[in-house]
């Protein structure tokens, strides 16, 4: 019998790797780096949305204890602007350097930074700086109204057409639809809310800058830095060890980075700057607030003939960040005649940016809860609605999907929730004394990869390494590179060594868009691939070896052993063995591949994942009392490299579907465009009390066209679609349809099921 070799783990449920380094305490994240000399910065935060600042007086502040500076416009010093790049480079939301210009265009826009050996007396200062201002009433109305834009226009990613997509005649169709439908959907302002606030600690020596960050991407990073202080990017360092999540929040620099760059540049030491939770809530990111108009004209058996999704997102007034609520438009239902439109309207708002599943989150509450409202006005199962307007190809693009299996997430979601038991009448379904409402929504999100490199090393201990300048966001990338690396060399997990998150390693790919780990298996794969070659020339080189004389060609590397091919991996020996008698402590293999995003060739292929939700919700009118009860989860999201921390990503997703159906909202007050709720008390996320047993499987398909495992993202995919299958389960239990998020206890007030 050949003997046994390693069996692959991937596709194991493997606990993280990282998991005792951060509940030993180990784990560093950026702002636990402490050096020599390190002082504190603080901002000092606009106190008004708009208009402009008349007076900074900073003579109070200056003189006080252990006060090292207080920087403004006019001490910062020189920092450039900077600009997209190549693929994902040069990103950067918020370009204004900051102290730019006397502008307040934002409530928290930072005006002064106070420098000083503490934080608290950093604090103090930043505190008695004084500002006098000339303001204006800002703009943060909640009903939005496209701003007369040019048809094509400048996002932060590049331009884009408002027209997003088109096909056949959508408004004829309509127009002429036997059944239609014709509503609008609201989507609030949500604000990430990471555990871990954003903060950067910067350290110049001599030209040099290093930074620790908690960056999802420390290369865009460097190249931003680099820019906007002038400097070549090798002389920039960026290190993310760890994240304490991102949600999208971390993706791409804020303003308070090159502010503590500069800072440190000003008093030649070490300046950590971290941002108070107030502060994440102004200048760090949010998602941006929607407002959906979908029309759906379909005939009475349920066939589509046409879809328009006109929205408008709020933006800033600094920046172009497009909430992109069309991404899943054009290509998730066939109908022959589609419109896709944007607009934006500006407001004295932070700057808006990716949050888990940018506008696809928001596009698809809306036009599935469309999807929803359609199939009832058809008195269809929606589940049935769905499958019967499944497309054949990618619509929108023209081109076959890589891999879809939608139906079948919608059929075996079904089984398992035991669906076919459901009564659609409002508020028929009861147990327990409380009435029940049932819902289902699809998903889609879009799976990519991006450019990367990576280091695989056998050492002559039988342990491996490999190095790659990703970063865990907590989304199990350890983990995964680890399992990568064990498989192709064929160690156990615990032997594989995983270096991530440092510009001078090889290029990671950015953690987001959920294409980190699609992004890094051609890498990892390719850096072993060439460690086993340098291996199996040692192997046919070294004296003594058994294989001396040998071809490299002849031999086969396989469970992490080398043998002949001829003779099958029975009689192999460990790689260990070749290196010791080769008197080399390590081998290592380098690999590299391009990805796809920004890529100016046409797809072959349309690459997304897909899934499903189906939820029940409980409804307790004599309280009025709603609750999340049930859900039931499938996720078609290729090949999962490791389905404990895939189901738990899309555990996590579901949690925060729940808080945007239920919970979350960020509230600007109208009078000076301060995010009201700008702390955890008051802005409401989903709590484990709010969260029932959920119930998460995924479909096996590996979808080769993405890479040699099949695995795609699995990020962001769960929060797509959630929303919609609460809020129409809701619809079923109290009788109210709310179309804007998120339900709150008011809106089902006039529930007629109130006894
Ligand atoms: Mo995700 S919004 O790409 O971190």
């Amino acid at each position: 019998m050949p003997q046994e070799t390693t069996a692959s783990p991937i596709g194991r449920d493997t606990p993280r790797i990282d998991g005792p380094l951060k509940v030993t305490g180990v784990a560093q994240y950026a702002s636990d780096f402490h050096f020599p000399g390190l002082l504190y910065g603080v901002p000092v935060e606009a106190t008004i949305a708009n208009r402009k600042i008349t007076k900074l007086d900073t003579a109070v502040a200056e003189k006080m204890p252990g006060v090292h500076a207080i920087l403004y416009r006019q001490n910062i010093g020189k920092i450039f602007r900077s600009t997209l790049g190549k693929g994902v480079n040069g990103i950067c939301i918020e370009r204004r350097p900051p102290f730019d210009d006397d502008i307040i265009r934002y409530y928290g826009q930072y005006v002064a930074l106070a420098v000083a050996d503490t934080f608290e007396s950093a604090k103090a200062a930043a505190d008695a700086v004084v500002v006098s201002y000339a303001k204006e009433k800002p703009n943060v109305e909640d009903k939005l109204t496209a701003d007369d834009d040019p048809d094509e226009v400048m996002t932060s990613y590049g331009p884009e057409k408002r027209l997003q997509s088109e096909r056949g005649d959508a408004s004829g169709a309509f127009a002429s639809a036997p059944v239609k439908l014709d509503q609008t959907y609201v989507t609030p302002a949500e604000t990430h809310v990471p555990i871990e606030l954003q903060g950067t600690t910067a350290m110049w020596d001599g030209d040099h800058l290093n930074i620790y960050e908690e960056s999802q991407a420390v290369f865009n990073m460097r190249t931003v830095l680099a820019q906007m202080f002038g400097l070549r990017e090798e002389n920039v360092r960026v290190i993310t060890k760890f994240v304490g999540s991102g949600f999208g929040s971390k993706l791409w620099p804020w303003t308070h980075c090159p502010l503590a760059v500069a800072a440190a540049r000003q008093v030649g030491k070490p300046v950590k700057l971290v941002l108070s939770r107030k502060m994440t809530f102004q200048s760090a990111g949010h998602r941006a607030r929607t407002q959906q108009r979908v029309r759906l004209g379909a005939t009475p058996e349920g066939k589509l003939v046409s879809l328009e999704h006109d929205y408008v997102c709020e933006r800033s007034m600094l920046e172009e960040y497009h909430e992109n609520c069309g991404e899943a438009t054009a290509f998730h239902y066939s109908v022959p005649n589609l419109r896709v439109h944007f607009g934006w309207a500006r407001r004295n708002i932070g700057t808006p940016s990716d949050m888990r599943g940018p506008g696809a989150v928001p596009g698809l509450y809306a036009t599935e809860s469309a999807m929803n409202e359609l199939a009832d006005q058809l008195k269809m199962d929606p589940v049935q609605l769905r499958i019967l307007n499944e497309p054949k190809i990618d619509e929108g693009e023209r081109i076959p999907f890589s891999s879809r299996h939608y139906v079948e997430c919608l059929q075996f979601g079904a089984e398992k929730f035991r669906w076919s038991r459901r009564n659609a009448e409002v508020g028929a379904m009861k147990r327990d004394g409380l009435t029940l409402g049932w819902g289902v929504a699809g998903a889609a999100w879009i799976a990519t990869r991006d450019s990367a490199a990576a280091n695989v090393e056998l050492r002559d201990d039988g342990s491996a390494r490999v190095a790659c300048g990703a970063q865990d966001i907590r989304t199990g990338t350890y983990t995964v590179l680890a399992l990568l690396t064990a498989d192709k060399a064929g160690v156990p997990v615990e032997k594989v060594e995983v270096v991530l998150g440092d510009t001078t390693l090889p290029l990671g790919p950015v953690s987001g868009g959920s294409q980190a780990t699609a992004s890094v298996v051609p890498a990892v794969f390719a850096a072993a691939d060439n460690a086993i070659t340098i291996l199996l020339n040692a192997a046919t080189t070294t004296p003594g070896s058994p294989f001396e004389n040998r071809k490299p060609d002849d031999l086969a590397f396989e469970g992490g052993r080398v043998f002949v091919k001829a003779d099958g991996p029975g009689g192999g020996v460990p790689f260990a063995e070749i290196l010791k008698r080769a008197n080399l402590r390590r081998v290592t293999g380098s690999g590299r591949s391009e990805g796809i995003v920004g890529s100016k060739e046409k797809p072959k292929f349309s690459i997304h994942s897909y899934g499903c939700h189906f939820a029940e919700v409980t409804w307790q009118p004599e309280i009025a009392r709603l609750r999340v009860n049930r859900v039931v989860t499938v996720t078609d999201a290729g090949r999962v490299i490791n389905p404990l921390a895939g189901r738990n990503q899309i555990e996590g997703a579901v949690v925060m579907g729940i808080g945007m159906a239920l919970l979350e909202h960020t509230t600007y007050d109208p009078q000076n465009g301060a995010p009201i709720n700008s702390n955890l008390a008051d802005y409401i996320v989903a709590v484990n009390a709010d969260v029932p047993k959920l119930e998460v499987h995924f479909l096996d398909y590996p979808d080769l066209e993405l890479n040699a495992v099949g695995a795609r993202g699995i990020g962001e995919i769960g929060l797509a679609g959630i929303a919609a299958a609460i809020t129409v389960a809701t619809y079923r239990a109290t009788g109210v349809r709310v179309r804007e998020l998120p339900i709150k206890v008011e809106d089902l007030l006039t529930s007629s099921i109130l006894t």
